[in-house]
């Protein structure tokens, strides 16, 4: 296939282009050229996606990916300018779903609704138009062209948001561990790898449809997380209650990874279905590989990189004292 990628080089799409040439498809990537990735042997095309898509050629794509854009707007212009493309494969998130049932995914849910006076551009507004952004591809595209792949939490190599990769880091630095909420509370997440696998596969198989991507839910626990992470380190993990936490004014994801605070109820961020994905080729690598891989990665990064996600050490260690004096 000649394969051209709307982005490429930071996470997902990285992996993506590396699954493509593996798989020995000619692969095209259109940025604005800011983030540099390894010199892989791909065409590079550049532009930015909003309102400047001229250097990508119209015609010659048997399938175009799209994993750079969260808003309609931006959708719409790469659709149009790449219409005769013979399918487009949009990545979405499972964002769009009303996350506060007990169970997402596989049409089991309400979608989110729009906030209002949301624009483009609002972060709190993103299941939303990605939602839109969904629909202006099946438009464009017809059932019979399109592919929408709704990852829930991707983790694994390169993963720029640390939401995972914080685990990994301060597992392997041992110690006593803050870790949220109880150990078999369940998590979902599923490695990039695995997402950039299936993708490439359904483009192969000619497949479409709309897929929810993510790991097999009820199957894996932040226990287990804790428990990989930890391996080979002298460690303590502190089981620290979510109501305590929520009281210093933890919310989840971003300064707890992995973790939601119990009050806001969203429930299903942490149960997707992906039946329809297993059943069209989905297959999950284990967690103690994503784990060993992601450890790897690590070691190559400058040792004081921006962190994103997760609490410093000094405040990990004042929480400590504070929850077991
Ligand atoms: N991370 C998660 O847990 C998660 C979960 C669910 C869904 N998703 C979705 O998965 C997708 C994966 O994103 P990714 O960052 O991993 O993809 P990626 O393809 O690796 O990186 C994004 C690319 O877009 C390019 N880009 C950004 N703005 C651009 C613009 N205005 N014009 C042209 N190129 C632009 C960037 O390069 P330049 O900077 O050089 O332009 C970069 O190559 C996203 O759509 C996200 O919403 C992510």
């Amino acid at each position: 296939m000649n394969v051209l990628v709307l982005g490429g080089t930071l996470f997902l799409g990285r992996h993506l282009v590396r699954e493509l040439l593996e798989r020995g498809h000619r692969v095209s990537i259109f940025t604005r050229g800011r983030t540099v990735a390894s010199e892989a042997p791909v065409t590079r095309y550049t532009g930015d996606r909003d309102g400047d898509l001229h250097a990508v050629p119209r015609d010659g794509w048997d399938a175009v990916i799209d994993t750079s854009a969260h808003w309609p707007s931006w959708v719409a212009a790469s659709c149009a300018h790449l219409a005769r493309a013979k399918r487009y494969l949009y990545v979405s998130s499972i964002s769009v779903y009303d996350s506060r049932g007990p169970e997402i995914g596989d049409g089991r849910c309400a979608f989110t609704e729009m906030p209002a006076n949301a624009r483009e551009g609002d972060m709190d507004a993103y299941g939303a138009y990605k939602l839109r952004s969904e629909d202006v591809v099946r438009a464009v595209f017809g059932p019979e062209r399109t592919i929408v792949l709704r990852p829930g939490l991707i983790v694994g190599p390169h993963d720029p948001t640390d939401r995972f990769t914080y685990w990994v880091e301060r597992g392997s630095a041992g110690g006593d561990i803050l870790a949220p909420g109880a150990p078999e509370d369940d998590v979902q997440f599923v490695d990039a790898r695995d997402v950039a696998r299936f993708a490439v596969r359904l483009l192969e198989d000619e497949r479409t449809g709309t897929y929810d991507v993510t790991g097999r839910p009820r199957t894996t626990t932040i226990g287990d997380v804790l428990r990989a992470c930890t391996s080979g380190a002298e460690a303590e993990v502190v089981w620290v209650d979510g109501e305590w936490l929520e009281a210093r004014g933890f919310e989840g994801w971003q300064d707890m990874p992995l973790w939601i605070a119990p009050s806001l109820e969203l429930h299903g961020f942490m149960n997707v279905r992906i039946d329809r994905a297993l059943e069209d080729g989905l297959t999950l690598r284990p967690l103690t590989e994503t784990v060993e891989a992601t450890r790897t990665w690590l070691r190559e990064e400058p040792i004081d990189r921006d962190r994103v996600a997760g609490i410093s050490r000094e405040r990990e260690t004042d929480l400590l004292r504070l929850y077991r004096p």
